[in-house]
């Protein structure tokens, strides 16, 4: 039986080459949601998500974040941040809900990408967020440039999944 889910993660990429197409106003929406609505450790919530879609703040972004200059030429962004007084789990948090975020906006042909890790001060103070919250990461949103599907590459499924003790194959 076909499983939509399982079809976004088996397909899903990381998309750094955008068409400047805009998103429709309903699929950044549930973009968004889906990090909104994303599971935390004791539903805390530490995070926040600051949407860009101003062709100078993509600009902007893209200069910031080092590894993800491409962000300039996407339609969208998400400056995720979290809650630094929230704990040890906020990174893990926030982590989860930038994975709802790809996966719901593949589900909807929209590509996107993690960029950056944590201390990103430079964006924080940029985008206003407060000294209470470090920025995760910057997640540009939009179509595919070209069709990428097909092209993920993985460890063996083996060398990665035992059964009942580690090493023991599942077969
Ligand atoms: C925590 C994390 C941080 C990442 N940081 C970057 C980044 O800064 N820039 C970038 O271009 N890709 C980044 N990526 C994307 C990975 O490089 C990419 O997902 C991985 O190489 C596998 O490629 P695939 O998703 O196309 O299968 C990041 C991914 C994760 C999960």
């Amino acid at each position: 039986m076909p499983n939509a889910v399982f079809e976004a993660v088996r397909t899903v990429l990381a998309i750094r080459e955008f068409d400047p197409r805009p998103l429709p106003e309903d699929v950044v929406r549930r973009i968004l949601e889906a990090g909104r609505l994303t599971a935390s450790a004791r539903n805390v919530q530490p995070w926040h998500f600051v949407l860009v879609r101003d062709r100078q703040g993509l600009r902007k972004l893209g200069s910031l974040v080092r590894t993800g200059p491409y962000t300039a030429g996407a339609a969208a962004a998400v400056i995720v941040g979290y809650e630094k007084a929230t704990g040890q789990y906020a990174v893990s948090d926030a982590s989860r809900a930038i994975q709802s975020m790809l996966l719901v906006a593949w589900g909807d042909g929209v590509g996107s990408n993690w960029t950056g890790f944590t201390g990103l001060e430079n964006v924080r103070l940029e985008f206003g967020l407060p000294d209470t919250y470090d920025v995760l990461a910057v997640v540009p949103f939009g179509y595919p440039k070209r069709n990428v599907i097909g092209k993920k590459k993985r460890k063996p499924f083996d060398e990665v999944v035992s059964s009942e003790r580690f090493g023991s194959p599942l077969g």
